[in-house]
């Protein structure tokens, strides 16, 4: 879909909005240019809007989205009703997809067209409502290749098995099937995922569509031989949760990844002991696979202030390793947590909670006040990976 306008200068465009929003019935007020956060203040009676306007010639990205809402939260914010966030390319399904799960009661997307502002999330809609007239971007150029994540290190314990899942569960969000392949003898996937713990026959998961009409996604749990290719047509991901012995996964899924996924934490202990696990697990998936691209994520970080400059420290050990071998392999890289990283969450701690209490299995996104952190960071991370790859698949119809 072409947008209706296209602005070059960021200032003409904010000048259009400006006054679509008069034409609404709002007060324009201008702040100084250097004001953070927002570029327009509109009021009206009881409203007061803070109205940050992109004139980026791509759509808005999860990363975008977030520090609105994130300014939206911030003291100085604290005289604003609401937000509106106003583009002029429209935004990645992946925002619209957040955006009806966190379901904001002060926040509005808008995609500026020539006859005003087209809202493409509104709190006063119904769920499902906001995103059906986008229903033509959603059919993609497809491409047939089932796409394999391997989500591997050699170190225990750093978050497999939690990454594998809430990846599987943020794609799935985004409207893609998803087989989850348990190659961890320990199969603690499959034991998460079972529909019922005294039957081993149904280890899955049902994530419900976003969108009125749409069908929902599914994340089906296998183990290495029950998986085959041409059994499961409409599937375009596999994520593999692997064991970290990785003599002990099974070599002719290992040659098959396209991209690795290889969770490390901020840990002083983890870092002086395993100063060069990635490396080292750089180095083993090569040996065995001459194509997959590697992305180093950082898991269980806490995002305290107090902890920033440490972090950063910590940060920099963990880098300087990765950059060194980059230079002999360049499909390797750290994804910088200021793109993307898993926040240390309690969620994310007790995922798994239903083993004890008997409930049905369910991901850690449910949210909080609206809100889920690790559903934000795992679908900024499936975000981050859906543009460094090849993925594209026709989803959810
Ligand atoms: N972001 C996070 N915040 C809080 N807790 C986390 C986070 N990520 C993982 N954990 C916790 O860390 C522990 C280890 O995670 P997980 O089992 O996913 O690691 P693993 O690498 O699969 O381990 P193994 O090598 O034993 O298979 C679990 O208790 C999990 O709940
Ligand atoms: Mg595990």
């Amino acid at each position: 879909m072409q947008p209706d306008l296209r602005f070059t200068d960021p200032d003409d465009f904010e000048k259009y909005v400006a006054r679509k929003c008069i034409d609404l019935g709002y007060e324009v007020i201008m702040p100084n240019k250097n004001t953070p956060g927002y570029d327009i203040e509109i009021v009206k009676g009881k409203e007061r809007i803070a109205v940050q306007v992109k004139c980026h010639k791509a759509k808005q990205n999860i990363g975008q989205y977030k520090k609105f809402v994130a300014f939206l939260e911030l003291p100085v914010a604290s005289n604003f009703t609401g937000g509106w966030f106003i583009s002029q390319s429209g935004y990645s399904k992946n925002v619209l997809s957040l955006a009806e799960a966190d379901r904001e009661p002060n926040l509005k997307l808008g995609t500026i067209k020539e006859r005003g502002i087209t809202w493409n999330y509104d709190p006063d809609s119904a769920p499902g409502e906001n995103i059906e007239d986008q229903i033509e971007d959603v059919v993609e150029e497809k491409d047939n290749n089932v796409k394999y994540f391997g989500i591997f290190t050699c170190k225990g314990g750093v978050g497999k098995t939690t990454v594998a899942a809430h990846l599987a569960g943020a794609f799935a969000i985004m409207g893609y099937d998803v087989i989850l392949l348990d190659l961890d003898p320990d199969r603690n996937l499959r034991k998460l995922f079972l529909q019922d713990q005294d039957s081993d026959e149904d280890a899955s998961l049902y994530i419900p569509p976003n969108k009125k009409g749409f069908l929902g996604s599914t994340i089906t749990v296998l183990n290495a031989d029950e998986w085959d290719e041409r059994q499961y047509p409409d599937v375009k991901v596999v994520i593999c949760d692997c064991s970290p012995v990785l003599s002990e996964n099974p070599k002719n899924l290992i040659r098959k990844f396209d991209y690795c996924v290889i969770p490390t934490t901020l840990n002083p202990l983890g870092i002086a002991k395993n100063g060069d696990v990635i490396t080292r697990t750089f180095k083993h998936i090569r040996n065995e696979n001459n194509k997959a691209e590697m992305f180093c994520l950082i898991n269980s970080y806490s995002g305290s202030q107090a902890y920033e400059e440490r972090n950063k420290h910590l940060l920099a050990l963990v880098e300087k390793p990765i950059r060194e071998y980059q230079k002999q392999d360049s499909k390797c890289q750290l994804i910088h947590p200021d793109y993307v990283k898993i926040r240390e969450s309690r969620a994310l701690r007790y995922w798994g909670y239903h083993l004890v209490d008997g409930s049905p299995p369910q991901l850690a996104f449910k949210s909080v006040a609206n809100r889920s952190a690790p559903r934000t960071d795992f679908m900024q991370l499936a975000e981050y990976l859906e543009d460094h790859t090849s993925i594209t698949a026709t989803k959810g119809l």
